[in-house]
């Protein structure tokens, strides 16, 4: 498998075999607390927007892969408040790295980028379009928690037409047999553009609006956070950030099997009860994340 060198800007940038030798691989380094492939390679990190998760964790797996992290989270001690380009900037970064991670509000610049650079980009969210790394840690989340991904039925909620997150796992589900249901309110459901995209990739799709509907259906219930800074207007926000709020005692006839998953941060669409339950996995889900990015990183650099 030949990812050397390879960008990651959206999950179908890889096969269905790559993105399961990618899980295989974190397989094997999970609980394997150093490893230390990388050492003297260095990460360039360059995080244009917000980021607790993906960027302590790639941060993490560059370390325990022997490996050093350089790079900025938010713009305001760079030269990008002098005027500078972020090609300019990426130029530079790329020229002190091995390996850069970019996560900016525009649409399509992690590709741009990735054009002109010479070493590999792996895009760690651009706007509402990719997110694949994210793809990863859920993909490998279903099937540690399910023993498997074809068969499933997977109910996806919230905000499927701002979440990027969203956007990449409908991408990568649609490697598999499995049966999705999407629920959201008509003005968070798919655009036409990605409704026409999944369809294409051949995913198997419905679309429902009442959360209570998918409950005992579902053997994965992946919820979203409104996308807040997606939004034109407030007011409009306001209007939907509440639509779906899981507690508890809506799970009460979930499948045994039933896992809860969110990419994360929630707001308010998951009620703190739902953590005591067997169902809850999201924190576990962003764990794996360093496992994940380990052995993406890994198989990118050596
Ligand atoms: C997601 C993102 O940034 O797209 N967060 C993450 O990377 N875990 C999801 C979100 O912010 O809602």
């Amino acid at each position: 498998m030949k990812l050397k060198n390879r960008s990651l800007i959206s999950i179908r940038d890889l096969t269905r075999d790559e993105i399961d030798y990618v899980l295989h691989r974190a397989h094997l380094l999970e609980g394997m607390p150093r490893e230390e492939k990388l050492r003297g390679k260095v990460l360039g990190s360059m995080f244009f927007e917000p980021s607790t998760r993906t960027m302590l964790s790639f941060d993490t797996a560059m370390k325990r892969l022997g490996g050093n992290v350089i790079g900025f989270s938010g713009t305001e001690a760079t030269s990008i408040q002098k005027g500078e380009s972020i090609s300019d900037t990426v130029r530079m970064i790329e020229s002190y790295a091995d390996v850069i991670v970019m996560r900016h509000p525009q649409e399509g610049i992690a590709e741009e980028v990735s054009n002109v650079a010479k070493k590999p980009i792996i895009n760690a969210g651009d706007g509402k379009n990719q997110h694949p790394t994210q793809t990863l840690v859920d993909l490998y989340a279903i099937r540690k928690t399910q023993g498997r991904i074809d068969g499933l039925t997977i109910a996806i909620v919230g905000d499927l037409r701002h979440g990027r997150a969203v956007n990449s796992l409908l991408d990568g589900l649609a490697y598999y047999d499995v049966k999705v249901l999407l629920v959201a309110p008509p003005s968070l459901q798919l655009s036409e553009e990605q409704e026409a995209r999944v369809r294409e990739h051949g995913l198997d799709f419905t679309m429902r609006e009442k959360l209570e509907d998918v409950l005992d259906e579902a053997d994965v219930l992946y919820m979203t956070r409104v996308q807040k800074e997606r939004f034109k207007s407030i007011d409009e926000y306001e209007r939907v950030k509440d639509h779906y709020i899981l507690t508890a005692d809506m799970l009460r006839d979930a499948k045994e099997n039933l896992r809860v998953l969110h990419p994360l941060p929630r707001v308010c669409e998951i009620t703190e009860d739902v953590d005591q339950t067997s169902h809850a996995y999201y924190f576990q889900q962003a764990a794996h994340a360093v496992a994940v990015r380990m052995a993406l990183l890994n198989l990118l650099l050596t």
